[in-house]
């Protein structure tokens, strides 16, 4: 035999080997459970995806992988996964996955929450941090918020005073979730335009919140259209249609707010004493616009449109969840008004000043934002290459969920994480800047949400106002052990059942 082709032959064959052992190794995919032919793991994920995650990844470990129809997703569920999905890997995985619903929207392609990683999603964060979230733009605006915040704490006066289902004063329940809502609306319309988009009570916030609720629950609801892609012309659940009626209403709204303003400074610049400027937030992008020609006013009117949707919804959630946690721990919530009490004294109103003297009053908020998250599995990620982590091989073009919820009630890092504890917050370094994995209500990294620092204005005041001004209890036949607290998940987790309560006027 002719030693040199053997030699020559046997190393081939050992290389061939090792490398296709190692391409092997390569694209081995996270653990996750066996599914059905077609189907693959629908059927253990359910309606509430948040809770079946993190059952299954207590079997299959934190970052699993599950194929949903014909699509194969990954889920992560615990903070060390979670910081090499967002923090060492985020370039990588910062892409969206867009569902057929975002497709309901005629402008998703300039749309700051669907747009891949690339440089009109980064102009876009940055005329958002130097327009509106930066800390100086920030405190230029806070008497439009203020104003919102009184308009509260006015109306509620109101409604203490009227009479309750036996005409009884004092009786009457409010909403709290649509009291929020309307508060958070239209402090994120006035910081826009200057103006309510609507009034409490009215048809027009009853509009606002139906469209609002549309396009988050659609966007968060199972559509067999994502995980059977043929099936997308068909749209067979009609959710894309509902999230494009939605968003159409929704668009026709800041359409008439748009097209004053510009019809106004128009005719205002004709004349000889022109001063624009309200200074709102509508006012800087058009004065933006005429600087940067890819920020056109489709763009801004898309951008403005999601900032009052993105600020309006999660903002209210959190409130009513925090409230509802108040109203089962009588004890936290004469805590917390003791302190705001010792604070604002009887100055009357609660300014946003005020907040930074107000640690309990973040302790409250973190902890009903751990507990109760608004957006439990943050927007689903989309790998733009393939990427190993933890030894695992997560495709290119994969969705990627980060079970936020999950880790923030992980009894791994948690002392009795089922229990609402603001006090855990207390001298504790934890905030929600994206650093601390187990606790990322607002994500992390590069897709982390750009609203925080007014989200956590808004709350504050929101919070503040309601239980500095009025003493709340439950209606007549609730009671803290029937309180229903049962969770529906959309893109957003909202209560199951609206969370009713009586206030009562506190005179200071
Ligand atoms: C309590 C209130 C809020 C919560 C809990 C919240 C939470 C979140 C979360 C979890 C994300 C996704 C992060 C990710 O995908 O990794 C997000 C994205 C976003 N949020 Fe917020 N948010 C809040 C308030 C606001 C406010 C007030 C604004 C308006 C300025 C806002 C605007 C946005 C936008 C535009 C995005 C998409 C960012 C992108 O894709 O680049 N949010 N938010």
């Amino acid at each position: 035999m002719d030693i040199i082709p053997f030699i020559l032959s046997s190393f081939l064959f050992i290389f061939f080997l090792s490398s296709s052992f190692s391409h092997f190794r390569r694209r081995k995919l996270p653990p996750g459970p066996l599914g059905l032919p077609i189907f693959g793991n629908l059927f253990q994920v359910g309606s509430k995806p948040h809770l079946s995650f993190a059952r299954l990844a207590k079997k299959y470990g934190p970052i699993m992988s599950l194929r949903l129809g014909s699509v194969t997703s990954v889920v992560v569920s615990s903070p060390e996964i979670a910081r090499e999905i967002l923090q060492k890997h985020d370039e990588v995985l910062c892409d969206r996955a867009i569902p057929d619903v975002a497709r309901g929207q005629a402008n998703f392609h300039i749309s700051m929450v669907w747009l891949p990683y690339g440089n009109r999603w980064r102009m876009l964060r940055q005329v958002l941090n130097t327009q509106l979230t930066h800390m100086h733009k920030l405190d230029s605006l806070v008497e439009l918020r203020h104003k919102a915040s009184r308009e509260l704490v006015e109306f509620l006066k109101e409604i203490s005073q009227r009479g309750g289902p036996d005409e009884i004063i004092g009786e009457r329940p409010v909403a709290i979730g649509n009291l929020a809502f309307a508060t958070a609306l239209n402090q994120m319309s006035k910081t826009c335009f200057s103006q309510n988009v609507a009034e409490y009570e009215s048809k027009e916030i009853q509009g606002f919140m139906k469209a609002v609720e549309t396009v988050m629950d659609v966007a968060g609801q199972f559509n067999i259209a994502d995980v059977f892609p043929w099936l997308k012309t068909m749209d067979p659940q009609g959710l894309r249609r509902k999230s494009k009626e939605a968003y159409g209403w929704l668009e026709e709204v800041v359409d008439v707010f748009v097209n004053k303003r510009m019809q106004w400074r128009k005719d205002s610049s004709l004349s000889s004493s022109y001063t624009h400027h309200d200074g709102d937030l509508l006012d800087s992008f058009i004065d933006y616009s005429l600087k940067d020609p890819d920020f056109t006013t489709q763009q801004f009117k898309v951008l403005l449109l999601e900032l009052i949707l993105a600020g309006s919804d999660t903002t209210s959630i959190t409130v009513e969840w925090a409230m509802a946690e108040l109203l089962l721990n009588p004890d936290i919530m004469i805590k917390l008004r003791q302190e705001i009490t010792e604070v604002v004294g009887t100055k009357g109103e609660i300014e946003e000043a005020d907040i930074i003297n107000l640690p309990y009053l973040q302790a409250v908020i973190k902890e009903a934002m751990r507990l109760r998250l608004a957006v439990p599995l943050l927007i689903p990620h989309n790998s733009k290459e393939v990427v190993e982590v933890n030894g695992y091989v997560i495709p290119k073009n994969t969705q990627t969920i980060v079970n936020a919820w999950a880790m923030a009630r992980d009894p791994c890092y948690w002392d009795a994480p089922d229990k609402f504890l603001p006090e855990r917050f207390l001298n504790s370094n934890m905030d929600f800047k994206g650093q601390h994995f187990g606790f990322i209500p607002f994500g992390s990294g590069r897709r982390m949400c750009p609203g925080i620092l007014l989200a956590q204005r808004m709350v504050s005041l929101i919070m503040a106002s309601l239980v500095y001004h009025f003493d709340w209890k439950l209606p007549r036949g609730t009671t803290i052990d029937n309180l229903d607290m049962d969770d529906v998940l959309g893109l957003t987790l909202r209560r199951a059942t609206p969370l009713l309560a009586v206030p009562t006027l506190i005179k200071h």
